[in-house]
């Protein structure tokens, strides 16, 4: 089953790219239809535009508050038949006009293992602290930042003596390999949550 998805984005866009290369290699099948910036300097635009994907920019001069925004995008997502959303760095929360828009299809990345080291700053966070073991989280968002049902999780060893550019850059590689992981699952319609807030993957 092809899916639609739309992407919110605030920076880089590393982990859209990986998307939209496992779309364009046939290993995900789905269409994203809308990229939504909430930084109008996102080099992820210009990711998105590369890629023939239409874009939408929600910059704080364009809105008054943050359920102005959630509204539009809820409407821009449902008026081009969206199926997922994908949070993809996107460092603001989702409010509740958008996630009752899309219950339980919101999907976010962390690159830390949630519930540890939420925030802005996951991999220095968990650097600074001095883990042995953290990792990369994918979970479908609720109303609090980096909180959810957790859809996937893949851990890494922290070798000794790294930098935390060094760690940086293996959580990156975890990333943009898990989240097309997931979009397939999601494709796939694998992914279901249960009763009592946890995710069950049905088998292949
Ligand atoms: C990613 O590492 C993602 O996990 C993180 O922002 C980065 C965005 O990179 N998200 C969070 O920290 C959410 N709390 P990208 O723009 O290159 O995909």
């Amino acid at each position: 089953m092809s899916i639609k998805l739309g992407v919110l984005i605030s920076g880089s866009g590393t982990n859209l790219q990986a998307i939209i290369d496992r779309i364009a290699d046939g290993t995900i099948d789905a269409s994203i239809e809308l990229v939504v910036s909430s930084r109008s300097d996102a080099y992820g635009l210009l990711r998105a535009q590369a890629a023939g994907i239409q874009t939408l920019t929600m910059d704080k001069s364009f809105y008054d508050e943050d359920f102005t925004a959630d509204r539009i995008i809820a409407s821009e997502m449902r008026s081009r038949g969206v199926d997922y959303i994908l949070m993809a760095g996107y460092m603001r929360m989702v409010h509740d006009p958008l996630l009752a828009a899309f219950p339980n299809r919101i999907v976010n990345i962390h690159p830390a293992l949630l519930p540890s080291f939420k925030g802005a700053h996951g991999i220095q966070d968990a650097y600074n602290y001095g883990v042995k073991v953290t990792g990369v989280t994918v979970h479908f968002a609720d109303n609090r930042y980096d909180c959810g049902p957790i859809i996937a999780q893949r851990a890494l060893a922290v070798q000794e003596g790294w930098t935390v550019d060094e760690l940086e850059a293996e959580i990156h590689k975890i990333e943009h390999v898990l989240y097309p992981e997931v979009v397939g699952l999601l494709a796939a319609g694998r992914v279901h949550v249960c009763d009592n807030g946890t995710v069950e993957i049905a088998p292949a």
